[in-house]
């Protein structure tokens, strides 16, 4: 990942990002979306119990053999620097919480678990909420599996594999999503593939977050062309993440927001 290239890109979007806290938003809908997922700051019970998981993962010296789907190369990481590098923020992951409440969903899909933070965060968001979360490195799998135990979360379907290969199936037999959340291979080609498949299996109500948007030139195409897909109507581009609407009574519109 290009530092100087992150950071040009960061303070482009800080000069464009007109909509920061709701300015310019008319629908009423949308409006309470920035307000009440965007910039609500309250804490929930829940957060401190996953946070603290997080931090504790930091300091884990165990070494687990990683997949790379991108390169196809296998390594051996320790799960602290895996937990330093692949993990959403807490801010990003609390947001992914508040929209889960704010749609009140119920069946969520997150496509790369890794240490499975996040996927804490989508499951605890309410007891009715049916999560499956795709992974493909088993090592990996098997310390998110223990981490949701910890937290006590009975509501989440770990699936091992190639995304590449579970996703179809995966979308054939769960209820239609609520909530698709990218975060997987960080690459034009998967991220569109992998969308171009959810969104055959959509509600109008369904919402989809793309993780790292900016991060290169690949992913801000992938970005642009979701942008344009017939079924997308209003986005949020917060600069780390794009939140996509298919709702047809919102605009075909890109609210950019300092978040
Ligand atoms: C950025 S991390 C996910 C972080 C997690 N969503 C969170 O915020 O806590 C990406 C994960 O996706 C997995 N991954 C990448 N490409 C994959 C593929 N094609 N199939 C399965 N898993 C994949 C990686 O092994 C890695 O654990």
């Amino acid at each position: 990942v290009n530092i100087l290239f992150i950071a040009y890109k960061y303070l482009q979007h800080l000069l464009q990002s007109k909509n920061t806290k709701g300015h310019g938003i008319h629908s009423p809908y949308l409006y309470r979306f920035s307000q009440n997922v965007i910039y609500e700051k309250n804490p929930f019970y829940t957060f401190p119990k996953i946070e603290t998981l997080r931090r504790k993962l930091k300091f884990d010296n165990r070494t687990v053999a990683i997949k790379d789907f991108g390169t196809g190369k296998d390594r051996v990481e320790k799960v602290r620097d895996v937990a330093f590098k692949s993990l959403s923020q807490k801010k990003e992951a609390q947001l992914l919480f508040r929209l889960m409440c704010f749609l009140k969903a119920k069946d969520v899909l997150e496509l790369g678990t890794s240490l499975g933070i996040t996927t804490s965060y989508l499951a605890s968001s309410s007891p009715k909420v049916r999560c499956i979360s795709l992974e493909g490195s088993e090592e990996i799998a098997k310390i998110a599996i223990e981490n949701f135990k910890t937290l006590g979360l009975q509501n989440v379907d770990l699936i091992v594999g190639n995304i590449d290969d579970t996703l179809q199936a995966v979308l054939q037999k769960m209820d239609k999503p609520d909530v698709v959340f990218f975060d997987a291979n960080h690459n034009m080609k998967a991220t569109l593939q992998y969308f171009n498949q959810c969104v055959e299996h959509i509600e109008q109500k369904t919402v989809f977050i793309i993780d790292d948007i900016h991060r290169s030139n690949d992913m801000e195409d992938a970005w642009n062309e979701i942008k344009r897909h017939p079924k997308v109507t209003a986005t949020f581009d917060l600069f780390q993440l794009g939140i996509v609407f298919f709702n047809h009574n919102f605009p075909k519109k890109t609210y950019k927001m300092r978040f």
